[in-house]
């Protein structure tokens, strides 16, 4: 019986998960206003969008679409030289969105009665993993910033080598994905579970356009 409530709760995450994504497919139509894709940033989407179809088999796909949608939305895009400049652009909404979760977390923790109950239990755990996520998140931001681009020789360039970006999102990926497995275990948090979805899709698009970043000076 256990298996079978796991298993429906699974599968209405996916559903959710589905949903979600149709939204944000169809909200790219809209261009009014944004930025116009440079073509730094179609490539650069391509590529993650590729690299993500290998990695993730699936789950959580990062589209060209939703890559390209999601870096629109800030200006910055515009100008980016490099994958660093695109890959702060979902750093940051990040860094915003993973407070409001917290913050979310926090509010239904608050309104749990039973505080000894097992979803207490694991609302407490997720509130300081979020809280835990933003720290890390705020230091990836710090050396994503400090980047001086990719080292060669005979030049002074005294920034983190290249594969330290990458490395740096995959930590934020691992220490977030605590709460996303306590949250599953969990009914009536699918608010929660649907904001969840959508960090680890900003996570995931990070870590997709850092991909080449991997395998220079490691
Ligand atoms: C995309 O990948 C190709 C093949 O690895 C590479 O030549 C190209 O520079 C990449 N484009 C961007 C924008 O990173
Ligand atoms: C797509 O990804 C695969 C493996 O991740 C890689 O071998 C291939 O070169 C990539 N293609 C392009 C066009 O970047
Ligand atoms: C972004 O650029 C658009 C069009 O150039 C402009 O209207 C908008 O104010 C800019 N937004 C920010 C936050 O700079
Ligand atoms: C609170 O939850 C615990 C663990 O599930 C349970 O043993 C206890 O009886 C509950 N207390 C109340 C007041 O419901």
């Amino acid at each position: 019986m256990e298996a079978s409530q796991m298993t429906t709760t699974i599968f209405s995450t996916i559903v959710i998960m589905l949903l979600s994504s149709a939204i944000t497919a169809q909200s790219s139509a809209d261009v009014g206003g944004k930025p116009k894709p440079t073509d730094f940033m179609v490539g650069a989407c391509k590529n993650a969008s590729n690299f993500s179809r290998g990695y993730t088999e699936g789950y959580n796909y990062v589209s060209q679409e939703f890559c390209i949608s999601t870096l629109q939305s800030d200006n910055r895009s515009a100008n980016a030289k490099n994958l660093r400049d695109l890959a702060l652009i979902p750093v940051d909404i990040l860094k915003e969105r993973v407070v409001i979760a917290g913050g979310n977390v926090k509010k239904m923790l608050h309104n749990t009665k039973n505080s000894t109950s097992s979803t207490a239990r694991h609302l407490r755990i997720c509130e300081l993993n979020y809280a835990a996520t933003a720290s890390i998140l705020n230091f990836c931001d710090a050396l994503m910033r400090d980047y001086q681009g990719e080292r060669s020789t005979g030049h002074d360039n005294d920034g983190p080598l290249s594969s330290k970006l990458p490395e740096c999102v995959d930590k934020v990926y691992e220490v977030s994905s605590y709460c996303a497995l306590a949250l599953l275990a969990m009914p009536g948090v699918e608010a929660l579970v649907k904001e969840r979805h959508q960090l680890d899709m900003l996570i995931d698009l990070s870590m997709a356009l850092l991909a080449p970043y991997k395998d220079l000076e490691s």
